[in-house]
Parts: C-alpha cells; structure tokens; sequence
C-alpha cells in the first residue's frame, strides 16, 4: 500500500512540475510582447505577439482573404513577408511555386507575430472592409439554397466587380463556440452599393452554413468583410462562355446584372448544370435576362431529371454542353464557378475547343 502511496505522491509531483513549467513556458517564453507591423513602407501598428498574423491583420482593419478559417486549407491568406516572418513552414509549402517561395510569400494565418515584420500586400486587397448589416431577406431557392439580402447599416457603400466575393460571419451559435469566415461570391449587381445578395447552399455540418441555414432570420445583425478575387468579366470583345452548378450560379448572376446594366452586346452563353427542375435556382431571373442581355443566351442541363418529366431542354452534365455547343475557332472567354471536380471537367472540355487556358477563369468553392 504504502509502495502505491508513493508511487501517486511522485506522478502527482511530476505532472505538477509540467504544469509549472508549461505556465512559466507560456509566460516567458510565448510571450514576444508588442511587435510592430509594417505594410507597403507605409501603414504601420504596434499589435501583441503571439496571434498569427492573419487575425492581428484583422486587428489593424487589413481584411486578406480567408474562406477556411484559418485552417491553412485554402490557401488565400497569402502576403509577402519582407522581414520577420521565421522560416516557411511545413504547412504553407504545398500552395506555392519556387519562385512564390523565393519571392517571400507566405500564409498569413500560419505565420505567428513574434517579431517587428515588413509586409508587401498589393494594394486592392487593402481597399477591403468591413459592414454590418441586417438581414433584409431570406429566400428558399430550393430545400437547400437560399437567396439572402443583405442591407448594410453602417453608412458605408461597397465598392465591388460583379464576380468578387465577400467573406461572412458566423458568430458563436450552439454547437459552435468559435466566431468563422467563410467566403460566398455576390449575386447582385454592383451598382447597388448599400446591399448585397449572396446566394448560399447548405453542406452538412458545415459551420457557416448551418449558421445561415438554421440560424438566421430576417432582422438578424451580421457582419461581412470584402470585395476579394480577381474573378471579374475582362473587358474585351471575345464571345463569352458561362459555366456554373449549383450555387456556383451567385458571381454568374451578378456578372449578368453588370451585361444587363451595360447592355454588352458581346454573344454569352450560359450552361448551368442542375440535377433536376426544381434544382434550377433562379431560373425565371435567367430566362428573364436573355430577353434583357442583347446576345445572352441560358441554356440549363439537367442530369436526373425523370425521363416523364416532359423537359424539352438538355440533359447530362454541363461539360457535355460545352462539347456539344461550343465551337472551335471563335476568340472565347471562359467563366466558370462550381465544385473543383466540375471546374477540372469543364477545363479539359475547353481545352479540347481551343480556348486558351489564359481565357479560362474561375472559383473553386469546394
Ligand atoms: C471564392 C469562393 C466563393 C464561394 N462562394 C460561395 C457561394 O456563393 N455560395 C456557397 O454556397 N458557397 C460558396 N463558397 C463555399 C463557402 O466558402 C464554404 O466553403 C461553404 O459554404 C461551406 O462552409 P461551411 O462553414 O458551412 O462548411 P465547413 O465547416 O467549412 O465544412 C464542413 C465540411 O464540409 C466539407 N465541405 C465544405 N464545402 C463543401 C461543399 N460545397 N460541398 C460538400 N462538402 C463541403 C468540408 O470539407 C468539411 O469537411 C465559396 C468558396 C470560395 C473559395
Ligand atoms: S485562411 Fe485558409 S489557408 Fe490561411
């Protein structure tokens, strides 16, 4: 007995001096106090040490893209560390090439604030912000999409192109202690400056969209910080190729407002895939523009729609589309938005038609 006694008194003992020493670690050790950040030779905070520099970016008001959350999974929270960064790390390496990494750049959510630093960040990425809004609306586009309205109440106006994305807030809500970003691409046009629609489908367990989808009504408070993403039409004269699934219709939607708003004249086709009619999310609004689009023309593809079913239109995935309608030989632009299994089809296919990969843009939102 007395052996056990014993035995007990010396793991209590070493387990308290971990404890102590862990404590101290993290009291001396950890603790980098202020360090001063500066960005561009020009804007320049003094933040504590010790957070990664994505959220004491967040801290000075410099909004860099982040759809995981800082997890290091998307790969979007890139800057340029001129000086004070530490070594790459092990986590950052996979999302750059040789020369990126040469270059200096690095994920800014794993990278931790211990010392002064000298950051580069192009200057577009600082013209985000920061709204608040309220929920104007909610609109259930199918059992598993909804349209939402957001009407900013801060006295700002958002400067953004149709196709940019904007980064919402889920705050805590049961089931979910922690505050989250996630990225979801306008759906409105960008010459409405005091609101914005988000088109938002819901992924089991997800953690934003359960938030939206279970959580929020109309005359909820929210916040969202933005525009990001350099995924806008380019102005030129090429005939233009739309290709979406899904909720990958939100940037598309805002682009064809901006054509409708221009009256651009340039030939546009848009193959939305869907799996059946009830699928088809904003449907009327897009038989609507190409009465509205001089040369715009929808052209939805169904996969499992019931052979009964009496649909007179496509039926297979859109990558079928674009081999069945896309012709060789005529200058293209392609824009596309969807899951990356999709978006990696839908390239091959273009590629097939000779659309040049620098003409081939899009968002990958898996
Ligand atoms: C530039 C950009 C624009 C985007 N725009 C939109 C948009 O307009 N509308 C929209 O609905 N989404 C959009 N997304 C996706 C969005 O940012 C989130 O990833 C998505 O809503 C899931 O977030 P969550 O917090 O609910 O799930 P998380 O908590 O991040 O994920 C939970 C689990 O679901 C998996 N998962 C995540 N997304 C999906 C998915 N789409 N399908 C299946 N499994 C998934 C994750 O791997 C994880 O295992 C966009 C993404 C990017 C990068
Ligand atoms: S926020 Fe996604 S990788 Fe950094």
């Amino acid at each position: 007995m007395a052996v056990i006694l014993q035995t007990v008194f010396i793991m209590s003992a070493i387990a308290g001096i971990l404890a102590l020493a862990l404590t101290l670690a993290n009291l001396y050790i950890a603790n980098y106090g202020e360090c001063k950040i500066v960005i561009n030779n020009d804007k320049e905070m003094v933040v504590d040490g010790g957070s990664t520099l994505l959220s004491s970016l967040n801290e000075m008001e410099i909004y860099l893209p982040s759809a995981c959350g800082g997890k290091g999974t998307c790969g979007l929270c890139t800057c340029k560390i001129l000086e004070g960064g530490g070594p790459i790390l092990p986590t950052e390496t996979p999302f750059f090439t040789k020369e990126e990494l040469e270059d200096n750049m690095r994920l800014s959510c794993q990278v931790k604030v211990k010392q002064d630093m000298q950051l580069s960040i192009p200057e577009d990425l600082l013209n985000a912000k920061k709204y608040e809004a309220v929920v104007d609306f909610i609109k259930d586009e199918t059992d598993t999409i909804k349209l939402l309205r957001f009407k900013i109440t801060d006295g700002q106006e958002i400067e953004f192109k149709a196709g940019q994305y904007v980064q919402l807030l889920a705050p805590p809500y049961p089931g979910n202690p922690e505050s989250v970003y996630r990225a979801y691409s306008v759906a409105s046009s960008a010459q409405e400056k005091d609101a914005i629609e988000l088109i938002i489908g819901y992924v089991e367990e997800g953690l934003v969209t359960t938030y939206v989808h279970q959580h929020l009504s109309k005359g909820d408070e929210i916040s969202f910080n933005g525009p990001f993403g350099d995924f806008y039409l380019r102005d030129s004269d090429c005939e233009i190729i739309m290709v979406a699934i899904g909720t990958g219709i939100a940037p598309i939607r805002s682009i064809l407002y901006q054509m409708k708003d221009q009256q651009l004249e340039r030939k546009a086709t848009f193959f939305f895939g869907a799996r059946t009619q009830k699928d088809l999310v904003c449907a009327d609004e897009m038989y609507e523009f190409e009465k509205t689009i001089p040369n715009f023309n929808f052209r939805p593809v169904l996969s499992r729609e019931p052979e009964d079913s009496g649909w007179k239109g496509d039926r297979g995935r859109v990558t079928d589309s674009i081999e069945k309608y896309i012709e060789e030989g005529v200058e293209q632009e392609a824009y596309m938005c969807g899951s990356p299994v999709m978006i990696e089809s839908a390239v091959g296919e273009l590629k097939k038609k000779k659309v040049p990969e620098e003409k081939i843009f899009y968002d990958e939102f898996g």
